[in-house]
This record gives structure tokens, sequence and C-alpha cells, in this order.
């Protein structure tokens, strides 16, 4: 029996930055199976739904030319969480797994309500036998929470359970998908039931992915190696960070430090990018929930070792925001301070944990006047972050920062413009006007080392770059 030619329907739920291109990208592999992207939020779906692609929900590359495509055919997007579920055969479970903001675990632990919520929904939907996949980031041994719930509280039907953890990454996420250079599921591999619901996944997949890519795993192996890959990848970034403080205190220069060392292919060159910090719904999240299980299991050394990578990452934060203070000479109030960027890198939307609401909340305490603009993050998401950080009522929050559709707009007038996304436009912008329209001395500080210095320089501006 080939287990594939019984999948004919599959329900994804929560429609977010993972499920929604992930669903995207499995529509338009096989055409032959219904997927169905379902969420609690109403709004949500009916931007998916929308007519005029350029209101999808989430912003990127390539996204909406696989929406054209699939959509309304054998791609949907529906709030009936219900009869979706009820009709597939395997059931991703995509929804957001913040940190925990009350209770046990409060600020370091993933809170799992919402995972939990979709288990007991399954449990309580469910007919017939079904395969669930966990895709949201979870902490180690969340398989065996969704287990005991659709055990303990179901119809009496059997269940698989595998973990199949994202490593798709925002800005690039379809080509990631479409070209994966590994896929990983984890399962029970030490039974048939198991082994066959890992095939079953499998041979998804392998509808255009190299066999050989497939890395098939024990369950908690496959959730740990998701956690770990972060951190090794957000600890390369804390790296480079913390040499490029000492670049700037030597002499050293940043750049070229990366090339040599990037040069050793042990080393490699890839994600040594010195930057003002990370941000992404996943870097912080995942370490902080790797050093509140190492914790919990007694294994203090190796929380601290994590944490250190929280650590550093705050520090360049708050470093780039204080050096913009000593550099206005020592003091920012009352001074425009022109933001290009708030996403938390290019080619995306998505603002979560971004470095630039940091960076404003520190400066906007200096009472400075901040101006933003980026090319995709909305105002009202502008506003919601900073609420998040409740350092300031509503009303001081509108008062102090504006946003602005027009770049030039937002340098107008202004003591110092900084880069906090790595957007390719900013760029090829007229310096040399934005220079002229600006209080003088004009400062640039660079939190993506992405524009030429040289040229700013012999314009005329002031110029602060990451380890330089
Ligand atoms: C990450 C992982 O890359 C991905 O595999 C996983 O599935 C989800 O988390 P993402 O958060 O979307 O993806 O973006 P990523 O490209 O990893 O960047 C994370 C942050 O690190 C960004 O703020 C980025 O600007 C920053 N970064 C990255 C650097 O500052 N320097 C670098 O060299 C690379
Ligand atoms: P991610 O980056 O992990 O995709 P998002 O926040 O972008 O996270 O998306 C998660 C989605 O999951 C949200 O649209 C949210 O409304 C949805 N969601 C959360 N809980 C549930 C639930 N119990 N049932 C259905 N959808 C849910």
């Amino acid at each position: 029996m080939t287990i594939s030619k019984k999948i004919s329907n599959i329900c994804c739920i929560g429609a977010g930055y993972v499920g929604g291109p992930t669903m995207a990208v499995i529509a338009s592999n096989c055409s032959d199976i219904k997927v169905k992207v379902v969420d609690v939020n109403p709004n949500r779906i009916a931007d998916w739904n929308s007519s005029n692609l350029e209101e999808l929900p989430i912003y990127e590359p390539g996204l909406k030319e696989i929406i054209a495509k699939v959509r309304g055919k054998n791609l949907f997007f529906s709030t009936d969480i219900e009869n979706s579920i009820r009709e597939a055969q395997i059931i991703f479970i995509s929804v957001n797994t913040p940190t925990k903001t009350y209770g046990k675990g409060k600020g370091m632990a993933a809170d799992l309500k919402y995972i939990e919520l979709c288990a007991r929904k399954i449990a309580e939907v469910a007919t017939e036998e079904k395969i669930i996949v966990e895709k949201s980031t979870i902490p180690v041994r969340t398989a065996q929470t969704i287990k005991t719930i659709l055990e303990n509280t179901g119809n009496n039907i059997k269940f698989q359970i595998l973990s199949n953890p994202e490593f798709l990454a925002e800005g690039t996420a379809i080509e990631d998908l479409q070209n994966a250079n590994r896929m990983l599921i984890g399962g029970d591999n030490s039974t048939k039931e198991g082994q066959d619901a890992i095939a079953c996944l499998s041979s998804i997949y392998e509808r255009w992915l190299p066999k050989e890519r497939i890395i098939k795993t024990n369950v908690w192996s496959s959730e740990l190696s998701k956690l770990t890959a972060n951190a090794f990848l957000a600890q390369r970034v804390s790296s480079i960070n913390a040499i490029s403080a000492l670049c700037e205190k030597t002499g050293a220069d940043i750049d070229e430090v990366a090339r040599a060392i990037g040069a050793d292919n042990r080393i490699g060159s890839k994600f040594i990018n010195a930057s003002v910090g990370f941000g992404g719904s996943c870097f912080q999240k995942d370490i902080l929930n790797l050093v509140y299980i190492s914790k919990s299991l007694g294994l203090k050394e190796v929380a601290d070792y994590w944490e250190q990578v929280l650590l550093i990452n705050d520090y360049q934060k708050m470093r780039f925001a204080e050096n913009i203070v000593n550099n206005l000479f020592n003091t920012v109030s009352g001074k425009k301070i022109a933001f290009l960027g708030w996403a938390f890198k290019k080619n995306t939307n998505d603002t979560r944990e971004t470095a630039a609401m940091y960076v404003a909340n520190f400066l906007l305490d200096e009472t400075a006047f901040i101006h933003v603009y980026d090319p995709t993050v909305k105002s009202n998401q502008i506003f919601k972050d900073l609420e998040l950080l409740s350092s300031r009522t509503t009303e001081e929050n509108h008062k102090l920062l504006k946003v602005d559709t027009d770049p030039y707009q937002a340098c107008k007038e202004s003591h110092a413009v900084a880069i906090l996304t790595e957007w390719d436009e900013f760029i090829n912008y007229d310096w040399q006007k934005i220079y002229d329209n600006m209080k003088k001395p004009a400062f640039v500080f660079d939190g993506r080392n992405i524009l030429n210095s040289d040229k700013l320089k012999e314009i005329g501006f002031k110029v602060y770059q990451i380890g330089k």
C-alpha cells in the first residue's frame, strides 16, 4: 500500500508566517491534495482571501504569485476549523507559541496554550485516525503533551504525532520551502504505525524534494534540533556582534574580520554579518526555551552558556542606541531622528522582536522625536510594538513618533538617520538630497553596514557603522 495515495486532504491550523507560506508551497506541488488553512482570527482569513494580492497578511517574495496560482483550486483559507479537521488525514499545527508573559516560566518558557487548544479541538471533532504534525516551534517533549491530550479527551481514535520543524527564514520562505536543504521528520520510529506516519509525511515532501534531504529521527531529536539550529545561528550573530564592539575600540574592521574568518570553510561565510542585533519570532524565544529547559533539568552551566547569546544581543541594541545619544552631543531631547527600516530584517513585514523597537524605545525615553519609514510595515503595527513595551502612554508614543510613507520626508530636518533594517532600496537613495535637507552636522548610524561610508563622508555626513 502506498500511504500517500490515501492523502487527499490536509488541514493546517494557524494561518501565520509559517502556516501560510508552507501550505501554499505544499498546495502548489500537490495539485491532487486539497489543502485547507484555518485560523481563529477571521480578519486574517479575510486578508488571505482578499482579491487584492497586495492585501495578503504577510509579505514574502514569491508568495502572491503562488497564491494567485493555487488559491481556490486546491488551497483554501477558512475559519471553519471543525470541518477542516474532520476532513483531513494530516493536520499541521502552526499556531503561535509566544514566550509566557505570566505565571511559572514567565519571560522564558513557551506558552503552549494555543497548542493545547488545538489538540483539544482535534480530539473533540476527529472521527477517524489522523496524523498530527507539530510545525510550530515548541519545547522538547511537546509531542508528549499533544499525545496525552488526544488520548485522554478524544473519541478513542488513534493518532500519530510527528515533529516536522520549520527551518524557513522569513524573506526567503518560499525559496527555503521549495528548495529546502533538509526536511526533518521526527516520529515514533519504534512502532510500525509510527514508521508509516513518517513515511506518509515524507511522501508529500518527496513530490518535490530529493529523498536524501529528508532526515528521519525520533520525536525528541527533531524537537531539540529545531531549538539547537536556531541557537547556533543566533550564537553566530552574537559572536560577531561581540567582536564588533572590540573592533570599534581597536581599529580593526568587522567586515574584514568576518571575511578573513569566513574563508575558513569550517567556519563559513554565512550568518556572520554584524548588525544592530538579531530580532524575529524565533531566536530569542527558542534560546529562552533552551535556557528554561536546561535550568528545569538542573543543567545550570548549559543554561548560563546559552543565555549569554541573548545578553550580547541586548547589549548590541543598547550600544547602538547609546552611541546615537553620545554622538549627538549627549542629548537627543527634542531632536528629530529618522529611522529607515522597522522590520526585523529585509523582505518581510514582520516586526516581532525587531531591534528597531528597542532602539526607538531607548531614544523615546530620552524624549527624541522619531520619524520611521519602512517599505512594508504599517503604521499601526509600529505603534502596537511600542505599546508592547509599556514604556509610555499611547498618546505619548503618538506625540513622539511619526510614521512616514516617504523616506525623504522622514529624513527631512533630522539630526540623524539610523538604518535599522537592511532594505536594498536604502542603498540607492539620493543621499546628497537627504544630506541637503538635514540639520548639520548630519549623522548616519548604519546599524546594518549597508551604506558606502566613503561616499557618505564625501557628501559631508558623519558616519557610524557597526564594528568600524
Ligand atoms: C530563523 C532561522 O534562520 C530559520 O531557519 C528558522 O526557521 C526561523 O528563525 P528568521 O528569524 O526568519 O529565521 O530570520 P534569519 O534570517 O535567521 O535572521 C534572524 C535575525 O538575525 C534577523 O534580525 C537578522 O537581521 C539577524 N542576522 C542574521 C544578523 O544580524 N546577522 C546575520 O549575519 C544574519
Ligand atoms: P508563526 O510565525 O508561528 O506562523 P503567527 O502569529 O504568524 O505565528 O501565526 C499563528 C496563527 O495561529 C495566528 O494567525 C493565530 O490567530 C492562529 N491561532 C492561534 N491559536 C489558534 C487556534 N487555537 N486555532 C486556530 N488558529 C489559531
